[in-house]
């Protein structure tokens, strides 16, 4: 599949079908696709969860407004947010600039500071919207993941539909360290339920060219 067919192959599937399983290498795949996504300055904002508890499932659907997508899957993956590991010196943020530099390494210092600075400028005592910086990030790798899993013929879909206080009760997440950004579901489609045909606005009602 090119990729471009993939994208009109992946479309947000709401029922999966509940016989078929993602193999595992093709979700080592899908799981690759995140580890390559780009991030502000390479921090690679997100953690991820894989819930395997049927029990754990059921819960959480609830907490999804019921949505089958979550309890039909194959594999359920939570995209956390990071909040905690992004402040300011912080023994992550060292870790990565360590990781691309060098500890070593003249530019150590200088790339740490530049981070430390950033990060001070636009987000100190701003959880809210440090949030929201690290969250486009987690949705990058999302769609990273999802068009993965599409050129592979695995279906997926997103899921924002959710209430937040009850996934961090259901899955002991301590939303001062990270935030849930998103669920993403993975299977393959059942045979009941056919995709819509895409409708999406023309070009010309989005593109613009300044010249
Ligand atoms: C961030 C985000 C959150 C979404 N949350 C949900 C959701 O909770 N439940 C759902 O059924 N679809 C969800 N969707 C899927 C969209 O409704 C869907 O992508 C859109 O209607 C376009 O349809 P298509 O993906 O089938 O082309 C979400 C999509 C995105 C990008």
């Amino acid at each position: 599949m090119t990729f471009k067919e993939s994208l009109s192959y992946r479309y947000a599937c709401k029922v999966f079908d509940e016989n078929k399983k993602v193999q595992d290498g093709d979700f080592s795949e899908i799981l690759e696709a995140c580890r390559l996504s780009p991030s502000s300055f390479g921090l690679e904002h997100w953690d991820l969860l894989l819930v395997e508890n049927e029990k754990i499932k059921k819960e959480m659907g609830k907490a999804c407004w019921n949505q089958p997508q979550i309890t039909t899957c194959s594999h359920l993956v939570v995209i956390l947010a990071k909040l905690e590991d992004l402040k300011p010196n912080s023994p992550y943020i060292k870790s990565m600039v360590e990781k691309k530099v060098g500890k070593n390494s003249e530019k150590y210092p200088i790339l740490l500071d530049i981070i430390n600075n950033f990060l001070d400028k636009n987000f100190s005592n701003d959880d809210k919207k440090k949030y929201g910086w690290s969250k486009a990030q987690c949705f990058l790798a999302a769609q990273n993941m999802m068009s993965m899993a599409a050129v592979l013929g695995i279906d997926s879909c997103p899921i924002e539909g959710f209430i937040e206080e009850k996934l961090n009760e259901i899955l002991d997440i301590d939303p001062n360290k990270n935030r849930v950004a998103l669920l993403l579901t993975f299977g393959y489609r059942d045979n009941i339920q056919k995709p819509k045909p895409k409708i999406r606005k023309n070009l010309d009602e989005f593109f613009k060219i300044i010249k």
